[in-house]
This record gives C-alpha cells, sequence and structure tokens, in this order.
C-alpha cells in the first residue's frame, strides 16, 4: 500500500484526484491535507467519508510542525494546495505568495528529510503568460503575469530546485484550464453555468475574446497519474486538451444548451492584466504516450447537467462573502 500525501485536496482538482485515485488503485492510500479555505470543501468528498484508505487532515501547508508530524507516512507529495483565483490575486496577493510559495517550500525540505518516492508539484500554464500565436513548450521561458501566475512559477522553480540541488525526485505539470464537477462557482464555466441557471447576468470581461485551451477534470487526473508512473524526475509536462475557446465561445455554448437567453451577457471591465491566450504544445507528453479521452463538448455537457443536479452544492457557495465580492467588484446584483 503506497501513501499519497494529497494537499489542497478538498479544492476542485484535489478532490476529483483522490477520488480519481482511489477508484483506479486499490493499492493506494489517500492523504488529504487541506486548510479549508473559502475554496476547499469537504461536500467535496462527502462519498468517500467512509472509505478506510481515505484520511482527512484539517492543516495548513506553511506549517513546519504539522508537515513535519505527516511525512514519514507518506510516499508520494502530490501538491494542489493553492490559492488559485487571479481575481483574488489582483486583489490581496499576500496569501498567493504564503500558501503557493511558502507552503511549496515547507512540503520540499519535509520531503528532503523524508527521502520520499515522489513529489509532484501541480504547476499551471499561466506560467508562461500569454501567448498570441503558436503554443509554449516546457523549455519557453516564464512570463506570469498576475500575482497567482507568479506565485506559482516561484513554486514551479523552486521545485525543480530541489531536484537539481537535493535529487528529490520531483516532476512539474503545467496544465491548461480546467472544468467539472466541484469546480468552485467563482471560476468562467461554473460562474456562468450557476448564473445561467438562475437567470442571473454572465460577467464578461473585456471583450470576451481572450482565449482558453480547456481540459476536462478527470482527464488531468489521469495524466498526473501517468506522468507519476511513466514520466521522468526533474522534468516538467505541458497538459493541455486542445481546446481552444473564447470565452464569448463558452458563453454561447453554455447559454444555448441552458436555452437561455442572449441578454444574460453582460460585458464588464477588464481584468487588471489579463492575459490574452494561454496555449501549449503537449507534444512531449503526447510522445510518451498520453492524451486526453474527453470530447470536449461532451464533457461540459456532462459538467452543465452535474451542475444542473447539484444545486444543493453550489447554491449555498453563492452567498455571503461571494456575493458582496461580485456586488463591489462589478456593480452587478448576482
Ligand atoms: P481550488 O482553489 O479549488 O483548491 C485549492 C485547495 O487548496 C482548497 O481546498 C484550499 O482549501 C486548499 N488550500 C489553500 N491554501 C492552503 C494551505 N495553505 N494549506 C493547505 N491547503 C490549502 O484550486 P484548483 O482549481 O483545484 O487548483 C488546484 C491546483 O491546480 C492549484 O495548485 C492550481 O494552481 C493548479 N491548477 C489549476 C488549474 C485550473 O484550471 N483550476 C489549471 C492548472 C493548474
Ligand atoms: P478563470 O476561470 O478565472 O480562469 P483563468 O483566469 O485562470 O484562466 O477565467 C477564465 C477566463 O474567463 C479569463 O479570460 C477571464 C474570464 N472571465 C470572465 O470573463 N468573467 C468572469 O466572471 C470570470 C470569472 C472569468
Amino acid at each position: 500500500m503506497k501513501t499519497f500525501l494529497v494537499t489542497g485536496g478538498a479544492g476542485f482538482i484535489g478532490s476529483n484526484y483522490v477520488r480519481y485515485m482511489l477508484n483506479k488503485h486499490k493499492d493506494v492510500r489517500m492523504v488529504n491535507l487541506d486548510k479549508l479555505t473559502y475554496a476547499g470543501n469537504l461536500d467535496n468528498l462527502k462519498d468517500l467519508k467512509n472509505n478506510s484508505r481515505y484520511k482527512f487532515i484539517k492543516g495548513d501547508i506553511c506549517n513546519e510542525v504539522l508537515v513535519n508530524e505527516i511525512m514519514p507516512e507518506v510516499d508520494v507529495v502530490v501538491n494542489f494546495a493553492a490559492e488559485s483565483h487571479v481575481d483574488r490575486s489582483i486583489g490581496a496577493p499576500a496569501d498567493f505568495i504564503k500558501t503557493d510559495v511558502f507552503g511549496t517550500f515547507v512540503l520540499l525540505e519535509a520531503a528532503r528529510r523524508n527521502n520520499i518516492e515522489r513529489f509532484i508539484q501541480i504547476s499551471t500554464d499561466e506560467v508562461y503568460g500569454s501567448i498570441e500565436n503558436g503554443a509554449f513548450t516546457e523549455t519557453d521561458p516564464m512570463m506570469p503575469s498576475s500575482p497567482y501566475s507568479a506565485s506559482k512559477a516561484g513554486a514551479d522553480r523552486l521545485a525543480y530546485s530541489y531536484f537539481v540541488t537535493y535529487d528529490l525526485p520531483v516532476q512539474i505539470t503545467r496544465c491548461s484550464n480546467n472544468f467539472g464537477p466541484y469546480h468552485y462557482p467563482e471560476k468562467l464555466i461554473p460562474l456562468f453555468v450557476t448564473n445561467a441557471i438562475e437567470d442571473k447576468p454572465l460577467p464578461i470581461y473585456g471583450d470576451g475574446k481572450n482565449v482558453r485551451d480547456w481540459i476536462y477534470v478527470e482527464d488531468h487526473c489521469e495524466a498526473i497519474d501517468f506522468i507519476s508512473s511513466h514520466g521522468k524526475l526533474g522534468e516538467v509536462y505541458n497538459i493541455g486538451g486542445d481546446n481552444e475557446k473564447t470565452n464569448l465561445e463558452i458563453t454561447e455554448y453554455i447559454l444555448k444548451k441552458l436555452e437561455k437567453p442572449k441578454s444574460l451577457m453582460t460585458f464588464v471591465k477588464d481584468r487588471l492584466g489579463h492575459d490574452r491566450r494561454y496555449a501549449l504544445d503537449c507534444s512531449k507528453l503526447h510522445k510518451l504516450g498520453w492524451k486526453p479521452k474527453f470530447d470536449f463538448d461532451e464533457a461540459l455537457d456532462k459538467t452543465i447537467k452535474w451542475y444542473i443536479e447539484n444545486r444543493w452544492w453550489w447554491e449555498k457557495l453563492k452567498s455571503g462573502e461571494y456575493l458582496e465580492y461580485y456586488k463591489k467588484q462589478y456593480n452587478l446584483n448576482p
């Protein structure tokens, strides 16, 4: 039995990854260390409460004492824990630097002292910054442009330095925009799907022509699993869905699927420093033998259906702090 320490396992991708791994491998134990910030939600893992191979620990990855206590029982670390929302990083960057950079440092140090078997740093395509044409390969320079992406770039390179300097068995993944169930409804797809369900405005930043590459979260989870068993140590792997879409295309698709009027589309002031386009060249991972399985339209339909059927999950998240934030930011009444 191998023990995985999954940090940030109560968030969107982390919770999908914990579930994916427990279903796929019968010889793994998943220890989920999560601080339960606004984005951490134990509802995401409700179905695993009685699973004997799953354990939850509430705690901060910046807490050296706690991390040092946990690490001796760990074989593999998968570090998802992060402050992850670009808009929040523009308003209040401090927690991004603390968690994304210092927290990663605490984990790397503890991992080094305990001779762990593998350390997977979940980085992001946003570390490359924006690209007008073409696509970034793993050796392209990083030009992060938000406090979020800059803090992720710091963590990404810090992890690499532990491979070079201390021989820590590190692997780094840089994935594009995920979508799927349990995605906090402040990000584009879950916000727009749930707003449309409730006949509320969909706030489109700027001209809506910014481009993102989208990947279904289960494909991302499978890719991480594949890289941890087939990838080389010390390497970076881009993970993309090969689905480039403008925000307008995504918005129109959601409205059409939910049979809602285009009048819900509301153009609002642009995000500061808004990256125009993200694009990844994933040939390195394709050559290694992994490609995404999910068709974009089918996966988005499945995701929309999940939000229709799971109002209990998102309705309570769309109140209080969230409402205040959006009202203040966009003078809207979502
Ligand atoms: P999320 O915001 O949904 O989840 C983050 C989780 O980390 C939450 O459960 C939160 O409680 C936890 N957390 C935050 N600070 C912590 C701390 N100090 N100690 C312990 N736990 C803490 O984020 P997500 O969308 O699931 O992203 C997970 C990871 O994947 C992040 O590292 C992010 O940078 C990366 N990533 C995300 C995407 C995407 O499209 N969402 C794409 C590529 C990479
Ligand atoms: P987001 O989901 O925040 O992911 P990221 O910024 O990390 O790519 O945003 C995706 C795109 O959608 C991005 O171009 C910003 C845009 N967007 C809006 O137009 N309106 C919104 O309310 C949100 C949250 C995002």
